[in-house]
């Protein structure tokens, strides 16, 4: 079973092989003082750096006191780790008067603008802090976070979470390509771990940039993005492949070519671009972005149905990026004005978070910032 260390100069699950599964939790934390905000991250560290080497937390499962509730919940007792990361997140709301962190605030943490067409529900918005546990078993993944929301008990509370069920995107090129809920292979033309000159200019914060303790860290942009496939379904398969500029079968693009092939936007096909001028690669593509990139690290969800029998399926958008402002923002601007796919999907949850650097061995996450 693979471990991925927890310690290092960055946080694990950002480059790390998409896993199969997703644990998502945003948190707001309570009326408690610095001090307390920074225990609770030592703890979590603590914890999570446990949990990731396939590890009980505290006393275990059943080493403890049998007159004391177990530190450790137990799920995974005879579970391997599975490629469990997990990695810690600060919302742009965690800077404010209550842990005097209004300075530290960087800039690229922005309050994500409105975008036409969000249908974003409260509930599913914001996060002071926010955990993402990516595992191969989804069982493992489930505990990290409910072992992390115990831990956090007085301290921090969950305000919406997600669970993600298939990867959406490939972020190493040993990987396959996945394929998202409209049955098309997604990830294709994601940043991957091997593309080192580009994680460094697109994924990781550099040093010298605004924030000084956000060097090594990255910025986290999670969009839950409602699919109505019941629409999508009903829909000819030459639309759907127009609406995606690819092919569905080998993810091709429709400008010709194998699944790995640039896409040409100027080609001609019947008399007219082969890449609809609404295709969602074309907007999406750096071309039609000053070059901006994504590392998009998404997944597959099924929240059950709604109460017209309508499965309430979607795609939990994860994308990391060194600066929101320059990468997220743009493109989706673009894609919400002018996506064909926005006839078929509705973005109904939104969260942005400062992904610091990895921990120190003794060290924590947040360690930079306080
Ligand atoms: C590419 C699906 C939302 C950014 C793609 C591809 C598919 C796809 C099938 C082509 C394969 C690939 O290169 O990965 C979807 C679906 C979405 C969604 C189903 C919503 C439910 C978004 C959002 C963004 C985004 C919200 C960013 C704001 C991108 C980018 C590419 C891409 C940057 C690569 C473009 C390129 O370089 O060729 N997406 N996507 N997507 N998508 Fe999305």
């Amino acid at each position: 079973s693979t471990i991925y260390p927890f310690h290092g100069e960055h946080q694990a699950g950002v480059t790390t092989a998409a896993q199969d599964r997703l644990h998502f939790a945003a948190y707001d934390v309570s009326d408690i003082s610095r001090a307390e905000l920074v225990s609770l991250l030592k703890d979590w560290s603590a914890a999570a750096a446990r949990m990731t080497a396939g590890r009980p937390v505290g006393d275990g499962a059943i080493d403890g006191q049998k007159d004391a509730p177990p530190d450790d919940t137990g799920e995974a007792l005879d579970l391997p780790p599975a490629g469990l990361t997990i990695t810690f997140g600060f919302g742009p709301s965690l800077f404010d008067h209550r842990f005097g962190l209004e300075d530290k605030r960087p800039a690229a943490l922005i309050d994500l603008p409105h975008f036409p067409g969000d249908a974003l529900i409260d509930e599913l918005v914001g996060g002071d802090l926010c955990i993402q546990a990516c595992s191969d078993d989804p069982q493992v993944a489930f505990h990290a976070i409910r072992t992390l929301s115990r831990i956090a008990f007085g301290r921090a509370s969950i305000r919406w979470s997600q669970l993600g069920f298939g990867r959406t995107s490939s972020t190493t090129r040993a990987q396959v390509t996945p394929r998202n809920l409209f049955g098309f292979k997604d990830g294709t033309a994601n940043v991957k771990a091997e593309d080192t000159a580009r994680v460094t200019d697109h994924v990781w914060v550099p040093r010298g940039d605004s924030a000084a303790w956000m060097t090594g860290g990255s910025y986290l942009v999670s969009r839950k993005i409602r699919m109505t496939i019941e629409t999508w379904d009903r829909t000819a398969l030459r639309e759907q492949e127009r609406v995606i500029g690819r092919s569905k079968g080998e993810g091709a693009p429709l400008s010709g070519g194998s699944e790995f092939t640039e896409p040409d936007f100027a080609k001609l096909g019947h008399g007219a671009v082969a890449i609809d001028a609404g295709a969602h690669v074309r907007l999406s593509h750096p071309k039609q972005n000053d070059g901006a990139l994504l590392l998009r690290r998404g997944y597959n969800f099924v929240d059950g149905n709604d109460d017209l029998g309508r499965l309430n399926a979607g795609l939990f958008f994860i994308a990391f990026q060194r600066d929101p402002r320059t990468q997220f923002v743009p493109i989706q601007l673009r894609l919400a004005k002018n996506d064909q796919m926005n006839e078929y999907i509705r973005h109904v949850g939104s969260g942005i978070f400062a992904v610091p650097p990895g921990a120190a061995v003794g060290g924590y996450v947040g360690q930079t910032l306080f």
